[in-house]
């Protein structure tokens, strides 16, 4: 089969990670790309779209399979409903939403539809975070009682200086990242949408949890959108847990998301920077996988390659589904609101 694809968004990250993995593909014929710069030509040319089009309702109309959606946080959820609700898979840039009520109405809007929802989630991808989603799944924590999920970005120009400082890891030659899409309030800027959906939606997928409630502050550090961000957790169930991000690290940092689960059974530790995934049990069995340095670097080569091959039929599974999008949405959704108020507990959900 091969998958035809239209894309909305040619901006930084389509150009320098989405396009060259699809137009590398044999089974994926790029049909169409939207967007609005100049530079839309050439991206056309550069990767070998049939047309460019400015007119969203023209790429849907191009009798497509699927879409790639990977513009600005604010405009994934009317993008994303036009494609499914005409029966196209869609893969979704993260955060899928900035607000809860949109982010389930996704899930609910695709679970109709029966089409493929995938949420490029690097992370969730990596071979060792799925060995650890195995042991998981196995039953070896037992209930979970308390998680950490901790995360820090080298992301100060991202989110608060030049954001072209980022193309020395992903490079695109037609742009770089807009101020306006990371660093404006109004479009959903700052590290919780930016960043901490990345461990939020680490911490769904492996821990199967939902939060109920958050207590959470947010601060700019000098920027006009969130630089840091820190919550107290409760879970559906009862766990608890504490969040935290940090948009800060030094160019030369690599990523750290470190994800700790500890159940009534045993205890797991995921660690990206140093690459680090244990689960011990208080019965004395232990794993402690072997992963080669530096795999734990972000990378996001899977999540395309896996939204095709689902569409294939090549894989069933998905590690960033609607769910897991809308469970994270939800979550940052209330931090921001808690902040807003104070840091008073509010509500994750009804
Ligand atoms: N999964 C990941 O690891 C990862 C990494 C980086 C970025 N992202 C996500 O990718 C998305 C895009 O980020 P970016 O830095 O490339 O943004 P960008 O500002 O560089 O690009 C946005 C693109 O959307 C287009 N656009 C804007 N409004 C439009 C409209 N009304 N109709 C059609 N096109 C429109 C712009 O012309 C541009 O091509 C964001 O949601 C971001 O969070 C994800």
């Amino acid at each position: 089969m091969t998958v035809r694809l239209g894309a909305v968004g040619a901006g930084w990250w389509a150009t320098s990670n989405h396009f060259p993995i699809f137009a590398a593909r044999d089974d994926v014929e790029l049909v169409g790309v939207c967007g609005l710069g100049p530079e839309l030509d050439t991206v056309r040319d550069q990767f070998g779209f049939g047309f460019s089009t400015g007119d969203y309702e023209k790429l849907l109309d191009a009798d497509l399979d699927a879409v790639v959606i990977t513009t600005p946080h604010d405009l994934h959820y009317e993008q994303a409903v036009l494609a499914i609700d005409r029966g196209l898979h869609v893969l979704v840039e993260k955060p899928v939403t900035l607000k809860a009520d949109t982010a389930w109405d996704l899930q609910r809007r695709t679970a109709a539809a029966g089409v493929h929802f995938v949420v490029p989630y690097g992370w969730n991808y990596k071979p060792f975070t799925e060995q650890a989603k195995a042991l998981i799944d196995a039953g070896h924590l037992g209930e979970l009682q308390y998680v950490q999920c901790h995360m820090a970005s080298p992301t100060r120009g991202l989110f608060a200086g030049d954001p072209n400082d980022i193309r020395a890891l992903w490079d695109s030659e037609t742009s770089g990242p807009s101020v306006s899409t990371w660093q404006s309030p109004e479009h959903g800027g700052g590290y919780a949408h930016g960043q901490i959906t990345h461990s939020s939606a680490l911490m769904f997928w492996l821990s199967g949890l939902r939060a109920a409630t958050v207590a959470g502050r947010t601060s700019l550090g000098g920027a006009r959108v969130d630089l840091f961000d820190s919550a107290v957790l409760t879970f559906d169930g009862g766990a608890l847990g504490t969040l935290s991000g940090a948009a800060t690290l030094p160019d030369i940092n690599p990523y750290q998301v470190d994800v700790k689960l500890f159940g009534t059974e045993g205890v797991l530790l995921l660690d990206t920077e140093r690459e680090r995934v244990s689960l011990h049990r208080y019965d004395g069995q232990a794993w402690d996988l072997d992963i080669e340095p530096g795999s734990g670097a972000y990378e996001c080569f899977e999540p395309p390659n896996r939204f095709i091959d689902l569409i294939t039929g090549a894989s069933t599974v998905n590690n960033s589904d609607a769910s897991i999008a809308a469970r994270s949405v939800e979550l940052i959704d209330a931090l921001l609101r808690s902040s807003a108020a104070g840091g008073v507990e509010v509500a994750v959900h009804p």
